[in-house]
């Protein structure tokens, strides 16, 4: 909780700046970790697409390195996370991918800027995903 109130005003009193749009202590590299486990059967090792179960999926597995692209060039954390952990509406609907939000429910809460700058909440593990996720993005 000490974590959380620290996280939440880090993220409150920095200025808006590209750097700023994502939490202050994400750990890309656990982040990683947390996709090669738990995401790249589907997603791929890259994050391409292209795991061993995409084949058996529909609808396929995006390609996660060009989530930036595909919104204008914009990280669309908000999205992201709101997927990962289930309260994407999305997901409701029916998809093949699982929610994790109870997974990681365990760890502690962790804050993250949207791209609108606002802080949403969510668990360390996410926001480490997220982390990783904005450094593979692809530019073109
Ligand atoms: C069982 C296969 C499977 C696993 C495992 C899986 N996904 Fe997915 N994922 C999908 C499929 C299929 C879609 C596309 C349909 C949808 O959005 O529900 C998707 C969609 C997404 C999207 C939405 C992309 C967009 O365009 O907004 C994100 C983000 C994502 N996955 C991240 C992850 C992360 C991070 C993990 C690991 C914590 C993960 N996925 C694990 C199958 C999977």
């Amino acid at each position: 909780m000490i974590r959380l109130i620290a996280a939440l005003i880090a993220l409150t009193a920095t200025p808006l700046a590209p750097t700023s749009l994502y939490a202050q202590n994400a750990d890309p590299a656990l982040g990683g970790q947390h996709f090669a486990r738990y995401c790249a059967t589907c997603h791929g090792s890259s994050a391409m697409g292209d795991g061993p179960r995409a084949n058996e999926l529909n609808p396929q597995p995006p390609d996660l390195t060009r989530l930036s692209l595909r919104h204008a060039g914009v990280f669309p954390v908000e999205r992201v996370v709101m997927r990962i952990d289930g309260r994407e509406p999305l997901v409701s609907h029916g998809s093949p991918m699982p929610v994790y939000g109870g997974l990681f429910d365990e760890a502690p809460g962790a804050a993250v800027k949207t791209e609108a700058g606002q802080p949403i909440l969510t668990s360390g593990p996410v926001v480490d995903l997220v982390a990783w996720l904005r450094m593979v993005q692809v530019e073109e």
